[in-house]
């Protein structure tokens, strides 16, 4: 049993000060010091009067295989960033192996994020994740718009899917991701909905990530249109965009992206069980513009990454200092709590792990952060948070101390 004792404890949602927590892999109590040492005299007793500690963050949405990507996918335009996926992912993909992978899951967690959702493409990174201390939902994929290739995609799906389910444990699960209505046949998205169904599995689909998906969905037209020729020699799109979402109504599932949703999909996903995952940085990178925030309430969001095929880094600090600053209408202060507990408590739901918040019974996934000394306002504590870490001190998983 160890008790940590630091200047502020945020569950997220309140800030205590004078109080400590006291742990094994579970948090056993929250309270003044005094009384947690009384109480369990022999635990080791941790003071820290220049920090915090916080929940560990959720980075529900990011891509390990493609973690080699420093500069050689093309930015700023989302059709020519796709081209160039397509062009240089057999270069890419063999540039990250498992120790790749490993040496992305460290970053993560040294950066405060203890529990993941990584959309898998090819496999490659089930042994990583599940050999990792995070918490992961590892979403294997489908993909293919061409009704000829169903039955093979469905085949390598199912493949992946099940040698994922074989290494689940309390902290691994075997999830789906169907990649997006514009790459995704509605018959083979249905099959791998139905499998989700059938194995209570997590969900997660891109949708509405640019103005060219939009565009081609509603009319067969824009930047996709010579795309969907050239290459696959395709002329029409492969789902009506609300009859593609109808197919997860009975089904958890996080949308990622949905910048250019219209209100009608937006009212069809608030009467789900659905979160949006919103990833700023890589929207802003590949020229998708800004997710309104105040169009999708009531839906339920939270933040990630993406991964490093579409950002620079996957420290989720960076994503919410990037998050303040491409949401200039929102009041700092309240918006950066916003960010917080939609970081912990917000994405620990999405993902489906108990956790993200300090409280008794909750598993001990925290971390501990480092306050600027000249802080005066208890109550600004969340914006000088996002805006002077870079790294947490410590990172706990199930009371154990990673970092
Ligand atoms: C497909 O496999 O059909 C596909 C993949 C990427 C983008 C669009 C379509
Ligand atoms: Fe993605």
């Amino acid at each position: 049993m160890q008790i940590l004792h630091p200047k502020f404890i945020l569950t997220p949602d309140k800030i205590l000060s004078n109080h400590a927590v006291a742990f094994d892999s579970h948090i056993q109590a929250v309270g003044p010091k005094e009384a947690l040492v009384r109480r369990f005299p022999d635990a080791a007793l941790f003071e820290e009067p220049s920090a915090l500690v916080l929940p560990g963050f959720a980075n529900p949405h990011l891509h390990l295989e493609f973690s080699a990507n420093k500069a050689t996918l093309s930015y700023g335009d989302f059709i020519p960033w796709l081209y160039s996926v397509i062009e240089h992912r057999e270069e890419l993909l063999p540039r990250c192996d498992e120790k790749c992978m490993t040496k992305a899951l460290r970053t993560l967690l040294i950066c405060g994020t203890t529990a993941i959702g990584a959309v898998s493409s090819y496999g490659e990174d089930i042994e990583a994740c599940a050999k990792s201390p995070l918490k992961v939902q590892l979403f294997n994929e489908i993909i293919g718009s061409n009704p000829a290739a169903a039955d093979v995609m469905y085949a390598s799906f199912l493949e992946r899917f099940h040698r994922c389910k074989k290494r689940e444990s309390d902290r691994f699960k075997a999830a789906v991701a169907v990649h997006s209505p514009y790459s995704v046949h509605y018959v083979l998205a249905k099959r791998a909905v139905e499998i989700a169904k059938r194995e209570n599995a997590l969900v997660s689909t891109h949708f509405m990530e640019s103005r060219a998906e939009r565009e081609w969905l509603d009319s067969g037209t824009g930047e996709f249109a010579s795309f969907f020729k050239k290459l696959l020699g395709q002329t029409r799109p492969v789902n009506d965009p609300l009859e593609f979402l109808e197919l997860f109504a009975e089904v958890q599932t996080l949308f990622v992206h949905m910048v250019w949703a219209n209100e009608q999909e937006l009212t069809k996903v608030a009467s789900m069980q659905s979160t949006i995952v919103h990833c700023p940085i890589s929207n802003r990178l590949l020229g998708n513009g800004v997710l309104d925030l105040d169009r999708i309430a009531p839906i339920p969001y939270t933040l990630a990454t993406d991964g490093l095929s579409s950002n620079y880094t996957l420290n989720l600090y960076e994503e919410l200092k990037a998050a303040l600053f491409l949401h200039p209408n929102k009041e700092a202060t309240d918006f950066a709590k916003e960010l917080i507990v939609r970081s912990t408590k917000g994405g620990y739901e999405a993902l489906g792990f108990a956790g993200g918040i300090i409280e008794e019974g909750m598993p001990a996934d925290l971390q501990i952060v480092s306050i600027p000394e000249d802080l005066k306002e208890p109550k600004d504590i969340y914006l000088h948070l996002i805006l002077h870490t870079q790294k947490p001190k410590a990172v706990y998983i199930q009371g154990v101390n990673h970092a």
